[in-house]
């Protein structure tokens, strides 16, 4: 057994190495936060018991505690996805395009050591070891739900910081309009990085406004725990009110530019995948409509999808951000 702490090094075990142990964790947690008074909120009903006990430290990986955030819509009230559908149905081309591939493959990345490189239109650029990274900023726990192109929906409770707090700290120049994201792309140790799905390193882009937005997320952890590598450990972004493949995971290079980036969805189907790509249920995607999703758990014959909210359920937060413009075309 491996002892996990932060100190030596952010083990990561693949899903296919949870245990039941990772059960009796869970339940010791709960039990905590109710001696301790801290769960009393949560436990008012059945459902807020129950997404109490999933939402427990998993006991998997090293734990990574998050204030409760204060950010205005960090905090949805859905239940929580289950850990263990949201480390072992995953998007992560670069180990397989299957939704198993990445919790059975990933256990390759090596995300130590890790650093994060700051350049283009910033007066301060550099390069920022992990551990520094991670210091920058209070880690938040938020819960956010994350909306696939694909038609599927998670709630997940992320750990991070906002990314506003990294971009002032490294002062965009006033030239600067867009942040690309760049990914790692490893063909040693990212199998999906030898075939030819995407146009590796994985590239994702927001307009500056929307990168300064507080509900978008720096994340390190998800669960009180560090990022499983599948869900793109040790460092990726989340962005609540996108279609999910805007969320980069395992994140190198921060760029600010004055051009609008070209992501790796855009290059493979542009008729497709839009720059902005907002949750938008009267804008379908080509091939199929976007007006409702399957949130992942809810499964079974009986299971109703939900009709898909404009901007994820964040339209209050983000929606002045699009205010005029016209999203049949900014897609
Ligand atoms: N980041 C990288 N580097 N590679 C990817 O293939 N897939 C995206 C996004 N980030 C992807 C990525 C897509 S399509 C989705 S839906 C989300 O990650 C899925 O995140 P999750 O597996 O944590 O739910």
């Amino acid at each position: 057994m491996l002892i996990r702490t932060l100190d030596n090094g952010f083990t990561h075990l693949n899903h296919s190495e949870i245990t039941p142990q990772a059960h009796y964790l869970g339940r010791r947690e709960l039990l905590k936060g109710l001696a301790t008074g801290t769960a009393g909120l949560a436990l008012s009903g059945w459902a807020g018991r129950e997404a109490l006990a999933q939402t427990a430290r998993p006991g998997v990986l090293a734990p990574l505690p998050g204030s409760v955030s204060a950010v205005v819509g960090a905090n949805v009230m859905d239940k929580p996805t289950a850990y263990k559908d949201a480390s072992s149905y995953n998007n992560f081309y670069e180990f397989g395009t299957d939704k198993s591939d990445p919790a059975k493959y990933a256990h390759t990345l090596k995300t130590q050591p890790w650093t994060v490189e700051i350049e283009g239109l910033v007066k301060k650029p550099g390069r920022y070891g992990l551990e520094d990274l991670m210091k920058l900023s209070a880690m938040e726990e938020r819960v956010y739900r994350l909306r696939c192109v694909e038609g599927w929906s998670m709630v997940i409770p992320w750990v991070g910081y906002s990314l506003a707090d990294l971009i002032k700290r490294v002062e965009p120049q006033p030239g600067a309009k867009y942040v690309e994201f760049i990914t790692q792309a490893d063909e040693k140790t990212m199998p999906g990085v030898r075939g030819g799905a995407l146009d590796w390193p994985y590239v994702e882009g927001l307009r500056l406004d929307e990168a300064l937005h507080p509900l978008t997320l720096l994340a390190f952890g998800m669960y009180g725990e560090v990022l499983p590598k599948q869900n793109g450990a040790p460092v990726r972004l989340v962005v609540p009110w996108k279609y999910g493949f805007k969320s980069g995971k395992s994140i190198v290079k921060i760029r600010f530019t004055d051009k609008q980036p070209r992501s790796s969805w855009e290059k493979a189907a542009p008729q497709e995948y839009g720059f902005y790509s907002n949750v938008n249920p009267t804008v379908d995607h080509p091939r199929w409509s976007q007006a409702s999703e399957r949130r992942i758990g809810e499964d079974g014959l009986l299971a109703k999808k939900r009709k898909t909210q404009m901007f994820n359920g964040y339209e209050a937060q983000v929606g002045q951000l699009y205010a005029g413009m016209d999203l049949k075309k900014f897609f």
